[in-house]
């Protein structure tokens, strides 16, 4: 591990890496975790360790903000499947289209990778509780490696507006569940409130060791392609991840294994796109959205936290913020399904459903190298699935039944 402090995305101002906060105690701004990088030391683990470890999180501990690995909390997290998508790339006249396929996590999400390194630091900063506030996935997540630090974990997410399996998982590991009367913003206002006292940890993407753990998806990319992609398109609720992945890549560019960034593309659900339109109006300020409704409830989400970083990363790489509806996303969801057999949550479907639009309407270069980010596994909301397909037909018990509903009068034997 290399030296880290604070540092405010503000104002600039740094801080001893060992202290315990979440925002700048100066300007409240939040914090990034910066390291002192010495450009060759870093290489050689690079070429050397880092290729004899498995793809995955800790292959990358040098670069990572944590001390004594003996006490790391993990399940293996990472080294999830880049999957080439040639049916897509006919269909939509691209050169090539991959999938992250971030459902390969132990808890079906990305949200593994921030946890792996967050739940560690609680660990390492005694808390006795974690907690965090959630559309579902950072709540499973948080729940089931608070379950295996032997930490109390508490959740709060917003009443019957988070996907079926996603409330199953954080049942299941034992976490305490509140279901607030509000929104996913409501609930992080409370949570905030409450992680003042120091028996909790918060580990909301607030918390500048969770993105940590999440750029470890860049350097894999990088990895398995062998280059950084030209575009990368990313679904954005808080915004925590679109802003991990683009600090990957800067440190990537930063210890010169690469030259460029990717094009960073964020999508946003058209009901709770207060980004896309801050983007759209060039603005640099965010106005957040009262009311917010989309079928892809992981990124339902008025007032993002990462607003300001998440707009840098778009506008400095040459990138946008895009919007996709509902129909667009559950559209884009069944065809990476019956296309390429990739089963994804509508959040995990957005970026393909804008890669699709944006296609068809000649904003993407045919001979592109494109990296879509599929963020959750399909099954995590199978209520959503079960509304957009048809119904398994009933049959009697006989083969004459199965035959007639499949139009066959007989069984042809050769
Ligand atoms: N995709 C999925 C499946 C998610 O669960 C989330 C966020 C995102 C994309 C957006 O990531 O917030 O870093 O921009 N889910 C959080 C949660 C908010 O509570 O599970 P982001």
């Amino acid at each position: 591990m290399q030296r880290f402090w604070y540092k405010c995305i503000d104002c600039g101002e740094v801080y001893d890496g060992s202290e315990r906060i979440y925002f700048c105690p100066r300007c409240g701004g939040l914090l990034d975790i910066e390291y002192e990088y010495d450009p060759d030391a870093s290489l050689t683990p690079w070429s050397k360790s880092f290729r004899e470890r498995p793809l995955g999180v800790w292959r990358y501990r040098e670069l990572l903000p944590i001390t004594g690995l003996e006490k790391v909390v993990t399940m293996n997290e990472g080294g999830t499947r880049l999957i080439r998508c040639k049916n897509l790339e006919r269909e939509l006249g691209i050169r090539e289209i991959y999938v992250k396929y971030e459902g390969d996590n132990p808890t079906g999400s990305f949200k593994d990778r921030g946890m792996t390194v967050g739940v560690t630091k609680a660990l390492e900063v005694r808390a006795k509780t974690t907690i965090c506030a959630s559309t579902g996935n950072t709540s499973s997540s948080l729940a089931a490696y608070s379950a295996r630090a032997g930490l109390d974990c508490v959740v709060l997410v917003p009443s019957q507006k988070i996907a079926l399996g996603k409330l199953s998982q954080a049942l299941i590991h034992g976490a305490r569940v509140l279901a607030v009367k509000g929104s996913f913003d409501d609930s992080l206002r409370l949570v905030e409130e409450i992680s003042r006292d120091p028996r909790f940890y918060l580990l909301n993407s607030i918390n500048p060791f969770r993105l940590e753990g999440q750029k470890t998806a860049a350097y894999e990319i990088y990895e398995q392609l062998g280059d950084v992609p030209d575009k990368l398109i990313i679904p954005v609720g808080n915004a925590g991840n679109i802003v991990a992945y683009w600090k990957g890549f800067r440190e990537l560019k930063m210890l010169k294994l690469v030259d460029r960034l990717p094009n960073m593309i964020g999508v946003q659900a058209l009901g709770a796109s207060p980004i896309y339109k801050a983007f759209i109006k060039g603005s640099d300020r965010l106005e957040p959205m009262d009311s917010v409704e989309t079928v892809a409830t992981a990124i339902r989400i008025g007032n993002p936290v990462n607003w300001k970083r998440a707009l840098r990363a778009a506008r400095e790489t040459g990138g946008m913020i895009g919007i996709a509806s509902d129909e667009e996303i559950l559209r884009a969801q069944k065809t990476l399904a019956a296309r390429e057999g990739i089963f994804v949550e509508p959040a995990g479907a957005a970026p393909i459903a804008l890669l699709a639009k944006a296609a068809r309407e000649g904003l993407i270069e045919r001979d592109s190298k494109v990296v879509c980010i599929a963020t959750g596994h399909g099954l995590k909301d199978p209520n959503v699935v079960l509304m957009n397909v048809e119904k398994p037909l009933e049959v009697e018990a006989d083969i004459e039944s199965v035959l007639k509903v499949l139009g066959m009068t007989s069984i042809e034997k050769t």
